[in-house]
């Protein structure tokens, strides 16, 4: 049987975490790292290969001179383009990331029409939205990361107040990956019993508007450049998921097509992924209040996809 092999475009922070979490993780034989600083890369895969070789694993991480050398990828992960800076949005990043992504997914569509694609270059949502539509690849196939990311954050600001339970919490983040995401309490529990039973609503207000600004937080004191290990090991759970056909639930940017009463829009939703990739949508029951969010997130990826198409992006 042939061994796995994830490519990853980009090989700036996030790519090169995840390179490297993949690397120590004993999924994959092969990674391709393709970025246009090619010594850094260089330098970066031989020292994964050599972390592989620590722990006794299998994996080698070598950088693709052009891309060709992503053929045949069992999973592609899009971590190019631009990150924010402190004071910019995730959106502030819209077309000079599309246009990144859109010359990428050419050359995917071209050398591996088979594959996965794992987006995690921001704006998320709408940057998965350009890769389904540049590859033309099925729906399955084109999974946007962000929302096991976004629950892990939340999940870890329970733990915070909490100060117990720590892998047992289950946090749920629903919608966009950006500012009006939704960070679900009803759905949020510790060893099955809810948020709500276990801590005051001040303190969930509080885990709710951490959960939003958490990547912004980060970036507020990085100065330069936004998180990486969290959005690499998310990507890496995914790959592994995939790879090992898992069937796990995770909140991941997919194409809605009636789910929730949408029809082409990529949002956050609870998806069974497995190896044909984001095999089912889950819908939630959500409260008014809920549904009101969960609207105003979905519109919020709408109105860039819009604008992406008066730019021309889209015929
Ligand atoms: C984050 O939330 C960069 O969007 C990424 O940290």
């Amino acid at each position: 049987m042939r061994g796995k092999k994830i490519s990853i475009i980009g090989a700036g922070n996030v790519g090169s975490t995840v390179a490297y979490s993949l690397a120590v993780q004993g999924t994959v034989h092969e990674i391709v790292l393709l970025d246009s600083k090619t010594d850094i890369a260089w330098g970066k895969a031989l020292d994964m290969s050599q972390a592989a070789a620590v722990i006794r694993a299998h994996t080698i991480a070598r950088v693709a001179e052009n891309y060709s050398d992503i053929a045949d990828s069992d999973i592609v992960i899009i971590a190019a383009g631009a990150a924010r800076k402190p004071g910019m949005s995730r959106d502030d990043l819209l077309f000079i990331n599309a246009e990144a992504v859109s010359g990428i997914c050419k050359r995917i569509k071209e050398y591996c029409a088979n594959s996965f694609v794992i987006v995690i270059t921001n704006p998320l949502d709408a940057m998965t939205y350009v890769a389904l539509k540049e590859t033309g690849f099925d729906k399955r196939q084109v999974i946007g990361m962000a929302g096991l990311l976004d629950s892990s954050r939340m999940a870890s600001f329970i733990y915070e107040k909490l100060g117990y339970g720590s892998g047992q919490i289950r946090a749920t983040v629903l919608g966009g990956h950006g500012d009006d995401m939704v960070p679900l309490h009803r759905y949020s529990t510790v060893a099955g019993v809810p948020i709500t039973d276990l801590l005051s609503q001040a303190d969930i207000d509080e885990i709710v508007r951490r959960t939003k600004n958490a990547g912004a937080e980060i970036v507020g004191y990085l100065q330069s450049g936004s998180a990486y290990y969290a959005p690499a090991l998310a990507t890496s759970m995914m790959c592994e998921t995939i790879l090992r056909d898992a069937k796990q639930i995770y909140p991941c940017a997919v194409l809605l097509e009636g789910e929730y009463g949408y029809e082409n829009v990529v949002t956050g939703v609870p998806i069974v992924l497995g190896a044909n990739g984001a095999e089912k949508v889950i819908e939630v029951t959500l409260s008014d209040a809920e549904t009101a969010e969960f609207r105003r997130s979905v519109q919020s990826v709408s109105k860039l996809i819009d604008k992406l198409k008066e730019k021309g992006f889209y015929a």
